[in-house]
């Protein structure tokens, strides 16, 4: 299947600056040699390079406030999309899970920028992020959105393998519809653990530091959520409210689901600059 993304006039403006991101031949500029450039991607982009540092960063308050000041101010066309895209009116097939598409609009070794495209009933299974910050900002559709933090205790076995199941705290199980608030999630809070199902055609705006390495040991692993009293593991005494809020996690093989097309990036193109 292929999903085609066709373009609103926004990007064309900014393309014929002819910036691009992807070959290294083309230089970096420093902020000193450009007259003011700001669109909302590149805003964004400009306040990535100031926040995210590298492998351990784990951005302030003040610094996610400022992220999110931006993204919740973005909106689909602002990345080259519009509503009436053919993707976002195509009707899926009765009895097959649509794929999902994935599209980079920048990637470096501290962060990176990736829109999903989700078809009606699309599912994203959980997954985690690894010691990693992620801002999402859903732009289009409606979405389901289940999301964990794992258990940690001092007491903990840290030699338990990673096939036992894992206590996980349930943090956001809900619906959100575009334009909603950005959602964060933090190495090990904010729900670092989710999964989404689309109710709508979703476009949804990732913004990852670090993004997934599995040379640097930050590889993607998947999840299924099995209920508390479902397996013998019973660690703790909770409440009936508590039991509730508590699943146990197992790890899986990749699922079939999670498979994506990439697709080429067409909208606006951020201008690189060297970071400090
Ligand atoms: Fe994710």
């Amino acid at each position: 299947m292929t999903i085609e993304v066709r373009l609103t006039d926004v990007s064309k403006v900014i393309r014929k600056k002819k910036c691009c991101r992807k070959t290294s031949s083309k230089r970096k500029r420093s902020p000193a040699s450009l007259p003011e450039i700001s669109f909302p991607l590149q805003r964004l982009y400009m306040s990535c390079l100031d926040v995210f540092k590298g492998v351990g960063t784990v951005p302030s308050p003040t610094d996610v406030q400022k992220l999110c000041r931006i993204l919740d101010g973005m909106r689909a066309e602002d990345l080259g999309l519009s509503r009436n895209l053919r993707f976002f009116k195509t009707s899926s097939t009765v009895g097959a899970t649509p794929k999902v598409a994935c599209t980079t609009i920048y990637q470096s070794e501290k962060f990176s920028l990736c829109i999903f495209f989700l078809p009606a009933n699309a599912l994203i299974p959980l997954h985690n992020h690894p010691g990693m910050t992620v801002f999402n900002k859903l732009l289009l559709g409606k979405v389901h959105i289940k999301a964990y933090d794992l258990v940690t205790s001092s007491n903990q076995d840290d030699s338990i393998s990673p096939s036992q199941p894992k206590l996980a705290c349930l943090k956001a199980d809900g619906l959100f519809t575009a334009p909603c608030d950005t959602s964060v999630l933090y190495p090990t809070s904010g729900g670092n653990i989710h999964a989404f199902k689309a109710i709508t055609p979703c476009a949804i705006l990732d913004v990852m530091g670090p993004p997934y390495s599995k040379k640097d040991g930050r590889d993607c692993s998947y999840y299924r959520d099995v209920p508390y009293d479902a397996l013998p593991y019973e660690r703790a005494v909770m409440s009936e409210e508590e039991r509730e809020r508590y699943w146990w996690l197992e790890e899986i093989e990749m699922p079939k689901e999670s498979e994506m097309e990439g697709i080429e990036y067409m909208g606006p193109q951020i201008i690189e600059m060297s970071s400090s």
